[in-house]
């Protein structure tokens, strides 16, 4: 696929036809964890791909009934592949603690944002490129506060690793009736969200 294709096909997708996605072609979406970027090369990224219908069945059981309030269709529990995705900020302490990241006074820097956030958001778009790349639909939900810890349980990452969301994948199907934010909402004109200094 042309990257400029690739780039269109990223966006998130509310519905999922039920075909299984083949092992190797979802080898090929979560390997960019590798190529990600990550602040001083931290690799606090962690992922969990589940592919079991059970736990996605309790993910969907979790988190989808809000979507349902709001006139959205049922799509975490039709996609057929849900991915989360974890942050261990440990990583970036411990990396950021080693003599060549110091700051001028021996101690670990001030973070300017926290990056293991920042990161996260990085290997999302990647994920999703990878995805649109092998013909995939991907969405991502973010976790409900109240539920966390059920969440957590369901996706059994450790303790020092924080679930950032879950990221669903398959192959796409019709919207009849897209709700997405992107089409209730004006796109802000290009000059409001880009200055040039020339
Ligand atoms: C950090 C983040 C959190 C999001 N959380 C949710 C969510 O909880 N549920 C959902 O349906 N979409 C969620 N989205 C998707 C956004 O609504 C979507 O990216 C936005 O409307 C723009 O649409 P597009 O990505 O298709 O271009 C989230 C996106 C991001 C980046």
């Amino acid at each position: 696929m042309e990257f400029t294709e690739a780039l269109r096909g990223r966006r998130m997708v509310r519905s999922y036809r039920p075909d299984p996605v083949a092992e190797d072609v979802l080898g090929r979406v979560v390997r960019m964890v590798h190529r990600a970027p990550s602040g001083g090369f931290s690799q606090g990224h962690r992922l969990v791909v589940i592919t079991a219908p059970e736990p996605r069945r309790r993910i969907a059981e979790i988190s989808e009934r809000p979507y349902g309030e709001r006139g959205f269709p049922a799509w975490i529990s039709k996609a057929p592949v849900h991915l989360a995705l974890g942050v261990r900020e440990a990583s970036y302490h411990e990396r950021y603690q080693q003599p060549d990241k110091l700051d001028a006074d021996g101690a670990e820097i001030a973070w300017p944002v926290p990056y293991w956030w920042f990161d996260s958001g990085a290997l999302l778009t990647l994920i999703q490129l990878a995805a649109a790349d092998e013909g995939l639909a991907t969405g991502f939900f973010g976790p409900d506060p109240q539920r966390l810890a059920e969440l957590r349980a369901t996706v059994g990452f450790p303790d020092d690793v924080a679930l950032a969301g879950i990221v669903t994948l398959g192959y796409g199907a019709e919207e009849p009736d897209d709700r997405s934010s992107r089409t209730t909402r004006a796109r802000l004109p290009l000059d409001e969200l880009v200055t040039w200094v020339r």
